[in-house]
């Protein structure tokens, strides 16, 4: 008997996720057509719309996102992660950048973003054992208040805490037979079942629910992530897939015991496509990019968009002579593979700032989630009293003039 059964949850699911502040995403925001009209967020921020009225109201939330203006992000693939998978390493060794769009609303309470990007081809969790699902994240600095010292952009770094909302794309169903067949499902209302079938289906239920598909997490690097799962409550999203496009929403409180935003604030986007096996640190990463609320000094975006006025031609000799002993980049691929992170898309995923930090105070940010017990000879950092300090020499010899023409060659890599 059991083995017939065919239970859908998608309803229940649905509104497990889309219960208290949710926005429903109405087939009628329009995507494409605000498609080409995005501005870069190499030359601005994503600005916000103000939002007069509640966030539960569907018909106004769809015309506001449709009148939001919108913002270009691109996202290049995270070098710095290694995976120990040679065919996933495989998929992405050629990836190029993904470029995604970004609209914001806010009212007194709430901050909603939605987020889209092309992917042709929608791949699911828990379609199969061996499939990856696509999905997408957004990450916050827990501390914005000196532009100049933004967390690592890959998941935080020691004292600079991030804090990730991520969502993975799920078809939310219960599939008993395990054909991936779900046009035949019947739903709870329409099966006749007491007792211990109901328990079990309940379980099932509330399996899917604690699963992996949502998740929030404070992160200071790789190693050192503690989900918060009390956020549960403080936050929602949602991904649709629509016209060979993913739709990612999400909404949270402007304040929380996790986060609080002030009007301008920087987040950074992740998406990650089951085709190309990614998962964990394989994905798509953008820098990071400022959020104003309203009108706003633009101090952060300034921060984030800055580019260096150096000489890049002078830069990239300055590169190839000094660091690409230890770094891939560009064409310079002499350096081992787990020697030092990989370079080739820093400019991508940098600001300029951040670069130049890099190369005056290299342990002001070591690159986290590297196993350095694994690679002995090619240790990225050491322990000094139980903080990491970097193996890699200080710059702090070069001339102000010598550090911009090096951020410069650097950020024209993505
Ligand atoms: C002796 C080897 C060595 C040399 C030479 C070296 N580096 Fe590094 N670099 C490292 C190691 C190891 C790390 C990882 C630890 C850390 O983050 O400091 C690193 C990290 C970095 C990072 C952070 C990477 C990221 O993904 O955020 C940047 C940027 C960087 N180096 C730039 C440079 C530049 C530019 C030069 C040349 C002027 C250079 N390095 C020279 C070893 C080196």
């Amino acid at each position: 008997m059991k083995k017939l059964l065919k239970i859908a949850v998608a309803s229940p699911i649905a509104a497990l996720l889309m219960s208290g502040c949710a926005p429903s995403t109405e087939k009628t925001v329009e995507l494409s057509s605000s498609d080409t009209s995005c501005k870069s967020a190499e030359q601005g921020a994503v600005v916000a719309s103000k939002f007069d009225g509640n966030m539960n109201d569907a018909a106004s939330l769809a015309s506001a996102w449709k009148n939001a203006s919108c913002t270009s992000v691109m996202l290049y693939p995270q070098k710095t992660v290694h995976s120990n998978d040679k065919n996933t390493n495989g998929l992405m060794a050629d990836a190029k950048g993904v470029k995604a769009s970004v609209k914001a609303l806010y009212n007194d309470q709430k901050i909603a973003l939605m987020v889209y990007w092309d992917d042709s081809e929608a791949s699911y969790q828990g379609e199969s054992a061996d499939k990856y699902s696509d999905g997408f994240a957004i990450q916050f600095a827990k501390d914005s208040s000196d532009p100049k010292k933004l967390p690592y952009v890959g998941m935080g770094s020691d004292d600079r805490p991030v804090v990730i909302y991520m969502q993975k794309s799920t078809k939310a169903s219960f599939e008993p037979n395990g054909n991936g067949k779900h046009d035949m499902q019947l739903d709870e209302q329409s099966l006749n079942k007491f007792g211990e079938e109901l328990k079990d289906y309940d379980k099932e239920v509330a399996k899917l629910g604690d699963s992996d598909f949502q998740k929030a997490f404070v992160a200071e690097g790789f190693r050192s992530t503690t989900e918060l799962r009390d956020a549960k409550n403080s936050f929602n999203a949602d991904m649709v897939h629509e016209n060979g496009k993913w739709r990612g929403t999400f909404v949270k409180d402007i304040k929380d015991a996790n986060l609080e935003l002030s009007s301008e604030f920087p987040i950074a986007l992740a998406i990650w496509d089951g085709n190309k096996e990614n998962r964990d640190g394989q994905k798509w990463l953008s820098s990071w990019v400022a959020v104003e609320l309203g009108k706003t000094q633009g101090n952060l975006e300034k921060a984030v968009t800055s580019v260096p006025n150096g000489n890049v031609a002078n830069g990239k000799t300055l590169a190839v002579e000094n660091c690409a002993a230890c770094h891939i980049f560009d064409d310079q691929k002499m350096a081992s593979a787990m020697q030092a992170p990989d370079l080739s898309a820093l400019g991508g995923q940098s600001t300029a700032e951040y670069i130049i930090e890099s190369l005056k105070n290299p342990s002001a940010v070591v690159v986290p989630g590297y196993n350095r017990n694994a690679y002995p000879n090619f240790k990225w950092y050491e322990l000094a009293d139980g903080k990491r300090v970097s193996t890699m020499p200080a710059y702090d010899w070069m001339s102000e003039e010598q550090l911009n023409d090096l951020a410069a060659y650097f950020k024209t890599l993505k």
